[in-house]
């Protein structure tokens, strides 16, 4: 990995883990003595997930799906395939998307609608990142790591072109 590839640290690794910590607090704290179904959107989501449900103190369990925008590698066009999807049913159950990004919001609202169809007792979001500047849709994010700026980052999960994601911080992507 070449070192004049990645810019200007965003977030570093005892951050991530502090932030991940907080936010376990409060979904513990929201949903006690309820069972809850996380949702990881592979791949980005996977050491966020992981981490994530480590700290949790509820009964959880989780489920993947993986989704594909249509779009140039840095920008997402709001058409959404499917490339993998989840292995049970969510009718009934108490749900929680977690995201790695939400950028312009396209892929996240494409999810939401496609798994409120599915009629789960409730649906959430926890997104690791937001870009609040580049949101094109409104959505109801209930719990957020960290609002960055409008910069192209890599890291903890997070890619370019699927290279970076195994750095312990999220950093900007040179030139970016
Ligand atoms: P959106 O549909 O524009 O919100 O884009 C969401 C998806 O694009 C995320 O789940 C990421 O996979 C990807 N993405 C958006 N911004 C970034 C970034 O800064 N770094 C890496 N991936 C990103
Ligand atoms: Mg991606």
């Amino acid at each position: 990995m070449a070192a004049h590839e990645i810019g200007e640290v965003l977030v570093q690794p005892e951050d991530l883990q502090r932030r991940v910590g907080e936010l376990a607090e409060r979904i513990t704290a929201d949903y006690a003595g309820r069972s809850l179904l996380l949702i990881g959107v592979l791949k980005g989501a996977m050491f966020f997930v992981s981490d994530l449900m480590r700290r949790l103190e509820v009964d959880c369990e989780v489920d993947f799906m993986a989704v594909a925008s249509y779009g140039s590698q840095t920008s997402s066009s709001g058409v959404v395939r499917i490339l993998k999807d989840l292995d049970g049913s969510i009718e009934g159950r108490d749900v929680l998307i977690v995201e790695d990004i939400v950028d312009s919001g396209l892929t996240l609202s494409y999810l939401l609608r496609t798994l409120r169809a599915r009629d789960p007792a409730s649906l959430e979001v926890c997104a690791l990142l937001t870009k609040p500047e580049r949101r094109e849709v409104d959505l109801p994010i209930r719990y957020v790591g960290f609002e960055i700026e409008n910069r192209f980052v890599v890291g903890y999960g997070l890619d370019h072109a699927e290279r970076f994601r195994n750095l312990p911080y999220v950093a900007v992507l040179a030139g970016h």
